[in-house]
């Protein structure tokens, strides 16, 4: 028999009120921590809380100040577990990732993630304004560029919006960020960013992250988070 739309097992949550509540992270080494933490920062996160310890320090930062004392939005930082680490060292010793005999599904995914930054886990954030979006772009471009901390480990890739809407295409043309973007979105009214770093590590081959950054531009229901285009 069908559930009704009062059966708690079908909907135990039943007022539908779930939100996000953290994404649990990590670095690879405890000299990291400190540069995935800046980083997370620089990215618009807040670090509320960091605790050291021996074998790393424990970061919580939340994504605006209205979860500072919440169970949502937040994300934790913490080195490597010891057996993950271990993990991931067999893993990349079993299929060779890193020599010339790379297993070839391990060529295959870095192919399919060279088109498309987010065709794997990634994890995204909405950013409010549009030029706090081209301002991120511009101050992690500098970061890796200026800072030898960063240098070579931070690596950023954008989809503007598809062209259709002259308004959006005239801003995005005149963008210091996305005028020289060459990929587009799946889906209108909308810009991604992606940063993708090893200064964090999780994924498939759990030696790097990618985090997304979008903004949508007000006053559309169909936009890149409302609606995928093929
Ligand atoms: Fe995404």
């Amino acid at each position: 028999m069908a559930p009704s739309a009062s059966d708690s097992t079908a909907h135990p949550v039943s007022d539908r009120s779930l939100t996000m509540g953290h994404l649990a992270l990590h670095y690879a080494t405890p000299d990291d921590g400190p540069l995935a933490s800046r980083l997370l920062q620089v990215m618009g996160l807040i670090e509320t809380q960091m605790l050291p310890l021996p074998n790393g320090n424990f970061y919580r930062f939340v994504a605006n100040p209205g979860h500072f004392a919440r169970g949502d939005g937040i994300v934790y930082l913490s080195c490597l577990p010891e057996p993950q680490a271990r993990l991931i060292a067999a893993i990349h010793s079993a299929l060779h990732i890193g020599t010339d005999r790379e297993h070839d599904a391990v060529k295959g995914w870095r192919t399919m993630m060279a088109q498309d930054f987010e065709a794997s886990f990634h994890f995204g954030f909405l950013v409010p304004a549009l030029e706090q979006l081209e301002a991120l772009v511009q101050a992690l471009t500098r970061l890796e560029a200026t800072d030898p901390a960063f240098a070579g480990r931070l690596t950023i890739g954008m989809n503007r919006a598809r062209r259709g809407d002259a308004a959006i295409d005239a801003r995005l043309d005149a963008s210091p960020v996305f005028g020289q973007a060459t990929r587009y979105a799946y889906g209108s009214a909308g810009v991604q960013v992606f940063v993708e770093t090893d200064l964090v590590r999780a994924g498939q081959l759990g030696d790097a992250m990618v985090f997304e950054f979008d903004y949508v531009f007000p006053g559309h229901d169909s936009h890149i988070l409302s609606v995928v285009e093929i």
